[in-house]
């Protein structure tokens, strides 16, 4: 298959494109190089720099390309930062993902994976939490991520656009190739690693106050390398003809892991003390997410292979190591 891969110059786009390459398909990513690498995306892939606010750009990439299904990566997505800017999360997410969808149309191109997020939940009432739950967003990045999901299911109704939304849980863990590499660094599994490695001088964890078991939030942390299987998959699914649109959570479910035992996990693999310090919430932030993981299992067969959190901290921690041998 050519498929175009929005924002597939970011940490985990840039492991999707290469498990697609991988797999034998053509990809062109497009990649407006804001927050992605150019040197993240793997040499058999295109990379095509544009905004997916750009719709003209992208219809010229659909046409000449020969596109034939979209996997869309390219968002803000940061939890904290969508609190204080709100507008840029609607203008990237819900306004760029629109101008995606009318080149889509324009071109016939009709096969999107989305890429949506755990976040679109809010608060949930239950764990683990099913694609049915309620979603009730606590920032606007989860809403602006449910606005689009929606919006694609009034574009599968009006104009045929078949598509799969998979709702990530806490992607994390590197391929031998490529990992996180955000700036400023948010995400607290490479700000723990950092810690180790003496780049920072401590983990501040937000809040030890919630109803979890040692009062830090619990996540469900997915390997990279597994979600972006979900991708392939997904695609694999679309092709076939399988259901005009559907709606996945990708999460290894179980209990999930707090902030402390992911600190914890980090301090044994590394050999190093972490220093932490504890500070106030951060705003935005659900207790507990931990993704019931059946369905995907059920319906596409996507089961991690990677689920010991160990084992993803330990990708992540010797990837940072072999990004800073290169560097040095
Ligand atoms: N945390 C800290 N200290 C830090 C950084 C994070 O205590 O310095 C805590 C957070 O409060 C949270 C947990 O560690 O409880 C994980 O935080 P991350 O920032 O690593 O990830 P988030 O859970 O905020 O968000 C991630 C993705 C979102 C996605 C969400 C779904 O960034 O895109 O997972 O679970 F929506």
């Amino acid at each position: 298959m050519r498929i175009l891969v929005t924002g597939g110059a970011g940490y985990i786009g840039s492991v999707i494109t290469e498990e697609l390459v991988a797999g034998g398909h053509q990809v062109i990513v497009f990649d407006n190089l804001a927050k992605g690498h150019r040197d993240a995306v793997v040499e058999d892939a295109e990379l095509v720099q544009g905004d997916v606010l750009d719709g003209e750009a992208l219809r010229r990439t659909l046409r000449e390309r020969g596109i034939e299904a979209v996997v869309h990566m390219a968002a803000d997505s940061l939890v904290g930062d969508s609190v204080t800017d709100p507008g840029r999360y609607y203008r990237t997410n819900v306004v760029g993902g629109l101008s995606l969808l009318a080149a889509m149309r324009a071109e016939s191109v009709n096969r999107l994976v989305f890429s949506s997020t755990a976040a679109v939940y809010g608060e949930p009432l239950k764990v683990p939490i099913e694609e049915d739950d309620p979603t009730s967003p606590t920032n606007p990045y989860g809403e602006t991520k449910l606005a689009f999901e929606r919006a694609l299911i009034w574009h599968e109704r009006a104009h045929g656009l078949r598509h799969v939304s998979l709702r990530y849980f806490n992607a994390a863990g590197a391929s031998a190739r490529c990992g996180e590499r955000h700036d400023p660094e948010t995400h607290l599994i490479p700000l723990v690693l950092q810690a180790a490695l003496g780049e920072a001088r401590e983990v501040v964890v937000f809040g030890d106050d919630y109803p979890t078991r040692d009062g830090t939030c619990v996540r469900d942390y997915i390997h990279v390398l597994d979600l972006a299987r979900a991708h392939v998959i997904a695609l694999e699914a679309l092709a076939r003809g399988g259901a005009p649109h559907r709606v996945y959570n990708v999460g290894c479910g179980g209990e999930g892991y707090t902030v402390r035992e992911v600190i914890d996990a980090a301090q044994r693999i590394t050999g190093q003390a972490i220093p932490v310090r504890l500070g106030p919430r951060r705003p935005g932030d659900p207790a507990v997410l931990v993704a019931g993981s059946a369905r995907i299992e059920r319906e596409l067969g996507l089961r991690p292979r990677h689920q010991d959190l160990a084992a993803i901290i330990g990708s992540s921690f010797r990837w940072m190591l072999a990004a800073r041998r290169a560097a040095a």
